[in-house]
């Protein structure tokens, strides 16, 4: 069942229904200011740092879901409503929300009257516009009262929702025409303050919660709106809004355009106030408004924004005879791979705003998605991941974005995170062409004193592996690897421990972590990330350098092989009491996806045919309707030795759930093996535009990924497997994006940037005719055809550039301009 529809030609999805199986979300804002809204206007704002600078105030996990938002409430008659239903929730005549590139647009009729809803972050501007236009669809004159709203936060997320004691004496806000300000602790301690004005004059305000919706009522009822009156309250501690209430006639037919700001605003410490000392010094404020205070103004804005994107997204488009792979690649995997590099993990409808920094490892893989676009501030964002590593190689697992410092509290001992840099680091070169990254000098530990060139960076984080081998001369486990929820020392049998940061006292002798536990994820994972490291060393001419590092890797393909492979698919790992995980021999857990793509794409086993085996095994045993389960059979007990995976019931998140992320991997695996069929089903079956059919079961958003989708074994755990398969959670921020545009663009349709050029080597559906691609790449544009007469999967037979045959299958680096590339598979 759908709940809306895709508008690709103007890049929306347009939901039809307010009640969604879930709320579906939206982003606006790119650099500072940044809002969550829902599809009934839920959601919060925040400038930068989603726990530091919370603007407004949302409630997590509330019962009902996604209370708190910018809300219009209109009273004509008897009648309230909101024009995206909630939270008044009466019925309406007609609803629609269209989620653009950065954008929202609400519209809600009822009675005659239409109120269309516009939401949007202007390019480099602190603010987010509402541009709210109510028109009167009736053959009468209509009068009504309308009430905007929204609560401010006490900045401090973490600190909003617990230290009641001093926050409710603390909230303080001035009223000037219609400009509501928030200044709680901006008298003290806080050089910020934020605004919520309307472009018109207004009848009256409210600025005190309990007055505004009253204390035993909610959002839903809200006294002043019932009593179609505002109270001009005046918020002094307690809960401090903002809410304009304004009186509005309309004629038949007639409409009116009316712009609301909410706004963010930073000032000197010496310029905080007027000469009173006390009053907040407004130019900055007035100057914003100044700025969209008109719709003229707004839809200058409006397209200034569309004109971002249309260069964001046109550096990659598609035409295939799929026109779900279109929108995905065109549209909306680009769109998430954008959200993740601004917000990481930080803040969505899973994730609170307040927990997690930046991962080490997440922001690493969250380039390959995105550096296409934004090479430049990929290389920054590098450069500050690269910061927080040690001079050994570790690193720190987690930084915080505001200021980008190695999280200590987190602490290191990630057995994969190292690699990842080497892998982003290489996606950048390849992009761009700009070698010089790897001069760049580059701190260890943010200490600017230790700094190193980042090729020193590359070599560390390789030897980290190399350095740290297990009894099968295997990568250690250490804490965990990619998979962070198989903690191979941490036995942890009391309740509160974090299994991310805990790791048994047992082990304080070896520095922390068994000496024995081993992780063939890791170990393939080398194999797949060592040879970007390789090409790079003969890249410089380092050629003895080069060929210690393909040893390394040619004997971690050989200690895989001696003691990782199982027979028909590749071990998990060893745990610290040297058994096996993720083998035939194990009662539950037996095969596991994450080695096994990074196997199959280095190579490992080839010559006795380890990729077809391997495939295979995973297409019977991890492959179910809705994606490739994480492991199988799911742990049904809690296995102390495994740590967190074994927590989940099965069929949830590692323990067997759906994870997209990994499954990116086999889809680009099946590709590189030339199984594109393969390849493409795995795809389809988790790539959102294709869920859109099956949104009553997958319920997140059908036009972005999620972390997770409910494995087959969900509802297991209550004797009903399958209860909650197909089940989508954790939808927006996660690697699955990057991934899963790594997939389908450089191993589907093959086109892969490469270290001397741009690839072409699709590997597609045998039913594909062809298809053709525009891509911009170091200064010119490739205009691509791909044929495909004789209906393969792979194999490029003849290339031609600008008419010109090219042998292979790269296109080499050339001049500016327009270049015709012609591609016969065969
Ligand atoms: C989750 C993981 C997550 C980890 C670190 C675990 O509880 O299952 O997916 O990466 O916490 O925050
Ligand atoms: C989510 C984390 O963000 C990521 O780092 C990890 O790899 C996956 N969970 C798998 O456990």
């Amino acid at each position: 069942m759908k709940y809306g529809y895709f508008d690709d030609s103007r890049r929306e999805y347009v939901i039809t229904t307010p009640k969604t199986p879930y709320p579906w979300i939206n982003y606006l804002g790119m650099e500072g200011f940044f809002s969550l809204i829902s599809n009934t206007a839920g959601g919060y704002s925040f400038y930068k740092d989603a726990r530091l600078r919370r603007i407004t105030r949302y409630r997590y996990n509330n019962v009902p879901i996604d209370m708190g938002g910018r809300y219009f409430y209109i009273k004509d008659g008897d009648t309230v409503w909101n024009p995206g239903w909630s939270p008044v929730k009466t019925e309406l005549d007609s609803y629609e929300c269209r989620h653009g590139m950065g954008y929202t647009i609400i519209t809600g009729k009822k009675n005659g009257l239409k109120a269309e809803a516009t939401f949007f972050v202007p390019q480099g501007y602190d603010g987010e516009v509402q541009q709210l236009v109510l028109t009167n669809e009736s053959s009468a004159a209509k009068s009504f009262s309308l009430f905007s709203f929204a609560e401010w936060c006490l900045w401090d997320a973490q600190d909003d929702s617990n230290n009641f004691q001093r926050n409710f004496s603390t909230g303080r806000v001035e009223v000037v025409g219609s400009t509501i300000y928030h200044k709680t602790e901006y008298r003290d301690r806080r050089d910020h303050f934020a605004f919520y004005t309307v472009n018109t004059d207004i009848d009256g305000y409210d600025t005190d919660r309990d007055s505004f919706i009253g204390l035993y009522n909610g959002f839903g009822d809200p006294q002043a709106v019932l009593a179609g009156e505002a109270n001009n309250s005046f918020a002094d501690g307690w809960a401090p809004i903002a809410s304009h209430f304004k009186k509005i006639t309309l004629a038949p037919g007639e409409s009116k355009t009316l712009v609301f700001i909410l706004g963010y605003v930073e000032m000197p410490a010496d310029q905080k106030f007027e000469a009173d000392g006390k009053t907040i010094n407004k130019t900055k404020a007035l100057a914003m408004i100044e700025k969209y205070n008109t719709p003229e103004k707004v839809a200058a804005g409006m397209a200034e924004l569309r004109a971002a994107w249309d260069k964001l997204l046109g550096i990659l488009n598609v035409e295939t005879p799929n026109d779900k792979v279109d929108r995905m690649v065109n549209i909306w995997n680009q769109y998430q791979c954008m959200v993740t590099f601004n917000l990481s993990r930080s803040a969505s409808y899973f994730e609170s705003g307040i927990g997690r920094g930046m991962g080490f490892r997440d922001s690493n893989q969250d380039i390959l998605g995105f550096v296409h676009q934004i090479p430049d501030r990929a290389k920054e964002r590098i450069i500050d991941i690269a910061s927080t590593q040690f001079p050994d190689g570790g690193c720190y697992h987690q930084y915080q974005p505001l200021t980008k410092k190695g999280n200590a509290d987190i602490g290191g001992d990630f057995s994969d995170d190292p690699l990842w840099l080497i892998l982003s680091v290489s996606a950048y070169i390849k992009e761009t062409g700009d070698w010089s990254i790897l001069d760049e000098m580059v701190p260890y530990d943010n200490d600017m004193s230790k700094a190193q060139t980042m090729l020193e960076h590359l070599k560390v984080s390789f030897y980290h592996i190399v350095d740290n081998l297990g009894p099968h001369k295997l990568p250690l486990a250490m804490r965990a690897d990619w998979n962070d929820c198989i903690n191979l020392s941490c036995y942890s049998d009391t309740p509160g421990e974090s299994f991310q940061t805990y790791t048994n006292p047992k082990f304080a002798a070896e520095g922390g972590y068994s000496k024995v536990a081993e992780s063939v994820m890791v170990a393939t994972l080398f194999t797949y990330t060592g040879p970007n490291y390789v090409a790079i060393l003969k890249h410089l001419g380092k050629d003895d350098e080069a060929k210690a590092a393909q040893d390394a890797i040619d004997a971690m393909k050989k200690a895989i092989m001696d003691s990782a492979w199982d027979g028909d698919w590749f071990l998990r790992a060893y745990d610290a009491n040297g058994e096996k995980m993720g083998s035939k021999e194990c009662e539950e857990g037996k095969i596991f996806i994450e080695p096994q793509g990074f196997a199959i794409m280095s190579d490992v086993g080839k010559e006795q045919g380890a990729d077809v085996k391997t495939l295979a095994a995973i297409d019977e045993r991890l492959n179910t309707k809705f994606g490739l389960v994480l492991n199988n059979p799911a742990y049904s007990k809690y296995y102390i030795q495994y740590g967190e995976i074994s927590t989940y019931p099965g069929g949830y998140k590692e323990n067997a759930g759906i994870f997209t992320h990994n499954n990116a991997w086999i889809i680009c695996a099946a590709a590189y093996a030339g199984q594109g069929d393969l390849a493409f089903k795995y795809y389809s079956e988790i790539a959102p535009a294709f869920t859109e059919e099956t949104s009553d079961i997958h319920k997140t958003e059908p036009y972005v990924y999620g972390q997770m989708i409910g494995g087959k074994d969900a509802g297991s755990d209550i004797g009903r497997p399958g209860k909650n398969f197909g089940q989508g959670k954790n939808s927006w921020l996660t690697g699955t994006a990057a991934w899963n545009m790594v997939a389908i663009s450089q191993y589907i349709l093959g086109i892969m940037p490469d270290f001397d050029g741009l690839k072409v080597d699709p590997s597609i559906p045998a039913e594909w005719d062809g298809f053709t691609a525009v891509r911009k790449f170091r200064g010119a544009i490739y205009n691509i055809t791909i044929k495909n007469p004789d209906h393969v999967c792979k194999g490029v037979k003849t290339l031609t550039v600008d008419g010109k045959a090219v042998a292979g299958n790269v296109i080499p680096v050339l001049g500016a301009g327009e270049h015709t590339v012609e591609v016969v598979l065969g």
